[in-house]
């Protein structure tokens, strides 16, 4: 299951010497003013250090040696896709080299007998989409950023998307890997096949490590039929709490919707000014139901039976797919709109059981309340997962301050109602402290035992997730 070669013998010479002896010149990026660029993915609050030289590399041989010359010389790397992450996990330390795969954008084959697709990881994710719905395949997981992020910082992140109710996370369509390790080995994992146990879950062991481990350069992803059109519902609430009841309701009502999604009134408000969407501003939650099944009109008559019992105010399905798409755009541009709203935002993660999510969206009131801060919530419902975005102004000290203390204080509450510090987004340096609290101090040391074995020396994201 892995192909292994030996590491090579390096020439002596400088770090962007070295690195020219085998990339091609408009790979290896030295201007300050241009390596600075590259220095921090989307995360508020997270350090970024001054990377020595950013490489831009097309091959895996290319990444190989990358890698042997990061390891000759112990300089640490920090692998970036399109560094539209939100924990700080692409961000640089001084005198990295900032491995970017986003020119590694190939789609190396679609094959719909065997469903699966092979990609470089610098594929972003909706080219993807699009290429696969050519054959009346789909690549489900759909994070906001869909259009700009790429399928390795997907598999960095285990991201998930808006369809993840559904149709699950990334974890469950990375079916195997091909990674190049710290020391520039090469190491396939996995399979292409439907099943397969052979070994240690190695592929899974990727997705989610935040480039800690070795670097992703091909990946085999499951896909399936291209499911019918989906049909979006919006519902209105009096409350945050009616909301969720109905969310309730849905779930144990059998149902299984293809996107579950709500945004609170702070959020809807944002999304409006920044776009001019024309959603409802006198609600206190919106409520985004959708259907991809063959009778979605008949599933989301159901569903608004459903939002009715819970108290919903109005219940508007859309009444085609144009007005669908419309609704997801307003959801999508969520963070963006929070962000505007003053100056900067940090996006909390929380993921908590979906019988909880009640609890913690009426105790992130509370602290919005205590810290005398606005937080716009916007929340993969469906999953329990919730974005509370906390908005403020990075030029006021006292307002920062008590942005990261709401921060923390929504992160505890997640932990104390069983749930979980990130559903999607990762660690990164942002929460760095929270996973240590989440794993309990047997989980970190096996976690760091696990890391040493990939990367002994260091060298691969150092200070990101522990
Ligand atoms: C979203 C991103 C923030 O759900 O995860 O819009
Ligand atoms: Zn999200």
């Amino acid at each position: 299951m892995s192909r292994i070669e030996a590491p090579r013998d390096e020439h002596t010479g400088t770090l962007t010497d070295r690195l020219l002896a085998v990339l091609p010149p408009e790979a290896v990026l030295t201007d300050p003013d241009v390596t600075a660029s590259y220095a921090h993915d989307m995360a508020s609050f997270s350090p970024a250090g001054a990377p020595a030289v950013v490489v831009l590399p097309r091959t895996v041989e290319q990444v190989q040696h990358v890698m042997r010359t990061a390891t000759a010389l112990r300089v640490p790397v920090v692998p970036q896709g399109a560094r539209t992450g939100l924990s700080g996990g692409a961000n640089a330390t001084d005198g990295c080299v900032v491995l970017s795969l986003v020119k590694m954008d190939r789609i190396l084959e679609i094959n719909p007998v065997d469903r699966v697709a092979v990609v470089e990881p610098g594929v972003v994710n909706a080219v993807l989409s699009r290429a696969v719905g050519e054959h009346g395949l789909a690549y489900p997981p759909d994070p906001s950023s869909w259009e700009t992020c790429t399928i390795g910082g997907n598999i960095g992140t285990a991201s998930g998307g808006l369809c993840c109710v559904k149709y699950g996370v990334t974890a469950e369509y990375v079916l195997g890997l091909d990674v190049v390790l710290a020391d520039g080995r090469l190491m396939s994992t996995g399979r292409r096949t439907a099943k397969g146990v052979a070994g240690y879950d190695l592929t899974r062991l990727f997705v989610g490590s935040e480039g800690t481990l070795g670097i992703v350069v091909r990946a085999v992803l499951a896909l399936r039929p291209k499911p019918p059109e989906q049909l979006v519902l919006a519902a209105e609430f009096a409350s945050v709490a009616a909301a969720c009841d109905a969310v309730c309701r849905i779930t144990e009502g059998g149902h299984v919707p293809s996107l579950l999604e709500l945004m609170d009134r702070t959020t809807v408000q944002a999304v409006n000014a920044y776009a001019r969407m024309g959603l409802p501003e006198d609600t206190a939650a919106l409520l985004l139901a959708a259907f991809d099944t063959p009778d979605p009109a008949a599933d989301l008559a159901a569903v608004a039976a459903l939002c009715e019992a819970a108290g919903a105010t109005q219940v508007v399905p859309a009444e085609n797919a144009a007005e669908s798409e419309l609704l997801l755009q307003a959801r999508r541009l969520s963070l963006t709109a929070l962000e505007a709203a003053r100056g900067t935002t940090m996006v909390d993660d929380v993921c908590v059981p979906r019988s909880r999510l009640d609890a913690l969206l009426a105790g992130v009131e509370r602290i919005a309340a205590e810290y005398d801060l606005t937080i716009g919530v916007c929340a993969h419902a469906g999953d329990g997962n919730t974005h509370p975005t906390v908005c403020f102004d990075p030029a006021d000290p006292d307002e920062t301050r008590r942005a990261r203390e709401s921060f923390d204080a929504i992160m505890a509450l997640g932990l104390e109602l069983g749930g979980t510090i990130t559903g999607e987004h990762g660690v990164g340096i942002l929460k760095k402290e929270w996973l240590a609290r989440e794993l309990g101090p047997v989980g970190l040391e096996m976690q760091r035992a696990v890391k040493g074995v990939f990367d002994p020396l260091g060298i691969l994201n150092p200070g990101k997730l522990f």
